[in-house]
């Protein structure tokens, strides 16, 4: 069974999710290991109900971001961790730490790429006036909300929605196409090729 690290500093609904279908057997991995860089994230609160291991791992208690990730990877070693899963942690991962788990990171994001990147997606879609937006899973690579897409998933924006309501629904939608992408990953089912992420038959 594969081991996977959620890596999260805030609210934690995709952690939720995941683990969710990992106890119902939807999701047939280990869910090993939440790294988190806020000690005031509510996600840590879902993980100790959880009862998944922490890694509580704050930029602060390190003088250089380089001790930073080595602190993260002897922590992701001990839990022979085979995937990490970036579900909202705020932090940018070096060109080092993304090369020595290269293939191995996955993010979501929630708009469509390459639309919309950074840190405020869901505004930014809002206050444009798009009528269509939507969530990306990819691969991560050196450039920031970039590499091969392995999944997406769209959404209308009706005249009437709030962006509370679009929060709402672009949510709705990460907490089911998550869980997809990482049982896809786990399966064996991604194969990538340059920016094309090919799904292969189960
Ligand atoms: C999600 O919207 C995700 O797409 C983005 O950060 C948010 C995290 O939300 N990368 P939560 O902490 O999982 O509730």
């Amino acid at each position: 069974m594969k081991n996977i690290a959620v890596f999260a500093s805030g609210r934690g609904s995709n952690f939720s999710a995941i683990v969710k279908a990992v106890k119902s057997g939807k999701l047939r991995a280990r869910l090993s290991l939440l790294v988190c860089d806020n000690s005031k994230a509510a996600v840590l609160g879902k993980a100790r109900k959880n009862k998944v291991r922490i890694a509580l791992v704050k930029r602060e208690d390190f003088s250089s971001k380089q001790e930073f990730e080595d602190g993260i990877i002897k922590n992701l070693r001990e839990n022979k961790v085979d995937l990490i899963v970036l579900a909202g942690f705020m932090r940018i991962l070096s060109r080092e730490f993304v090369r020595a788990y290269s293939g191995r990171i996955i993010n979501i994001h929630p708009a469509l790429l390459p639309s919309f990147k950074g840190a405020h997606a869901i505004k930014d879609a809002f206050e444009y006036g798009v009528k269509v937006t939507g969530v990306t899973v990819h691969f991560v690579d050196e450039k920031t909300d970039h590499g091969p897409i392995i999944l997406q998933d769209s959404v209308r924006i009706m005249p009437k929605d709030t962006l509370m309501a679009l929060e709402n629904k672009i949510h709705k939608i990460e907490h089911r196409l998550y869980p997809q992408a990482i049982g896809l990953f786990i399966k064996g089912r991604l194969k990538v090729k340059g920016r094309k992420v090919e799904i292969l038959k189960s």
